[in-house]
C-alpha cells in the first residue's frame, strides 16, 4: 500500500510518500522527480549499514553519483561543528548547487543535515528519509532545520536556537524501518502523535488508546493508520502557517517544558519522553487556569502512560535551573514564557502564565513520593 500526501510550501510543493518496503525504490523515484546528479547521504551512524546502505544502493542503481557521511544522533552533538563537518564532506565530495543532501535517520539527523542543506552554497535540495516514528510524523515535515546552542548562563544547551526553514524536495517514509526501531524510540514518536491528536484529531486519541499495545508491538496496520492520521494533522498545520506565526505554535505543546529537561544528561530522556512529561505539566497548568477539566488532564496522562511514556520526571531536579532554561526558549515573547496548553477541544497559546504557576506545574511532575 502506498499513500502520497502533497504539501504546499512557500518554497514550492512537495510530496510525502508513505510506502512499505520503499527504501530501495527511492533512487528511481527521485531521478524521475528532478533528474540524476550528485547526492550526499547523511545518515545516523546507527543505521548507516542498514537503511542508509539500502538508500545509497538504490540511488547508485538509478544512476546517481553518491557520497556518504554519518553523524552520531546525540543532542550534545547537535551543534554547528556537526554542520561544519557536513559542509566539509559536501565540499570534499564536489557537491555543487545542483546537488542534494539526503537525510536518513531520526529527527536529529534530519534537523542537522537539513540545516547543512539550507546553508551549503546558499541552499541545495534536501530529501528527508525519516526512519523513526517521530521523524516520520513530525520532524521531517514542514521545513524546520537547526542545531542547539550553548546557553549564556552555563554549559547547558538551548534547543534548536540556530536554524532555518528549508522545505524538503521530498519526504520518503518506509514504515518497515520501524520494525528495527528500539521500543523506546517508537514510544518517543507516539508522544508526538498524541500531541497531534490533542491539537486537531480527538478520534486519533481514541484509536491510540484502543491500539496502545498493537502500536508498541509495531503492528504494521495500526502503524500505517497512525502515520496517515498523524501526518495529515502535521501537514494541515504547516500548510496553514508555515513560518509559525499562528497555528503552528500549537505544535509546541509540551515542548517548552520538555526542552528544559531533554538536554539534562542525568535524566536520560528521549525527545518524546521529555515532551510527554512536558504535556503533563502543561495539562496541570491548563486545569489550574480553568481551561481544561481535571478529567481531561487525567485522560491525557493515562493515554501517555498506556503508551509506555513517562508522565513524571525520573528524579527530582532543581526548579530554578528548569525555569532558567525555559527563559531562553526561542518561542518566548517580551512579556515572558510562551506556553501551549491543552484545552477540552484542542490547545491554546498562552503568554500570561506566571512564573509561580510554571514552578508549581514542575512540582506536579516531580517523582511521586515513595
Ligand atoms: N515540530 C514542531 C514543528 O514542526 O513546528
Amino acid at each position: 500500500m502506498s499513500i502520497t500526501l502533497p504539501v504546499t510550501s512557500m518554497q514550492g510543493a512537495y510530496e510525502i510518500v508513505i510506502a512499505s518496503g520503499s527504501l530501495s525504490r527511492l533512487g528511481h523515484h527521485l531521478a524521475g522527480l528532478r533528474g540524476c546528479g550528485h547526492v550526499l547521504v547523511v545518515a545516523d551512524d546507527a543505521i548507516a549499514d542498514t537503511h542508509a546502505a539500502v538508500v545509497a544502493a538504490s540511488l547508485r542503481d538509478a544512476g546517481w553519483a553518491v557520497s556518504e557521511t554519518t553523524l552520531q544522533a546525540q543532542e550534545s552533538l547537535k551543534t554547528m561543528s556537526t554542520v561544519q563537518s557536513i559542509w566539509d564532506d559536501a565540499l570534499a565530495a564536489g557537491l555543487n548547487r545542483d546537488s542534494a543532501i539526503i537525510a536518513v535517520g531520526g529527527g536529529l539527523t534530519g534537523d542537522v543535515a537539513g540545516f547543512a542543506a539550507a546553508t551549503y552554497m546558499r541552499g541545495i535540495d534536501l530529501i528527508q528519509v525519516p526512519t523513526t516514528l517521530l521523524a516520520m510524523v513530525d520532524a521531517s515535515i514542514g521545513g524546520k532545520t537547526g542545531v542547539n546552542m550553548p546557553l549564556p548562563s552555563g554549559d547547558q544547551l538551548g534547543k534548536n536556537l540556530a536554524g532555518a526553514f528549508w522545505a524538503p524536495t521530498l519526504v520518503w517514509v518506509d514504515p518497515n524501518t520501524l520494525q528495527t526501531l528500539p521500543l523506546r524510540e517508537l514510544q518517543s514518536g507516539l508522544a508526538e502523535c498524541v500531541k497531534h491528536g490533542v491539537i486537531a484529531d480527538r478520534e486519533l486519541l481514541k484509536v491510540m488508546m484502543v491500539h496502545a499495545e498493537a502500536l508498541q508491538d509495531g503492528n504494521l496496520e495500526a502503524i500505517l493508520d497512525l502515520l496517515d492520521r498523524s501526518i495529515k494533522v502535521k501537514r494541515g498545520i504547516v500548510q496553514a502557517d508555515e513560518r509559525e506565526t499562528g497555528e503552528r505554535m500549537l505544535l509546541n505543546l509540551g515542548h517548552t517544558f520538555g526542552h528544559a529537561i531533554e538536554p539534562i544528561e542525568e535524566l536520560d530522556l528521549t525527545h518524546g519522553e521529555a515532551v510527554s512529561i512536558g504535556m503533563c505539566a502543561a495539562a496541570w497548568c491548563a486545569v489550574h487556569l480553568g481551561i481544561n477539566s481535571q478529567g481531561g488532564a487525567e485522560e491525557l496522562v493515562q493515554l501517555l502512560a498506556s503508551l509506555g511514556l513517562p508522565t513524571r520526571l525520573p528524579k527530582s531536579i532543581d526548579i530554578d535551573g528548569l525555569w532558567d532554561a525555559m527563559r531562553f526558549d526561542k518561542k518566548n515573547v517580551e512579556s515572558g514564557v510562551r506556553l501551549v496548553l491543552p484545552t477540552c477541544e484542542s490547545a491554546v497559546v498562552r503568554d500570561d502564565v506566571s512564573e509561580q504557576v510554571v514552578r508549581e506545574a514542575w512540582t506536579h511532575v516531580m517523582p511521586s513520593p515513595a
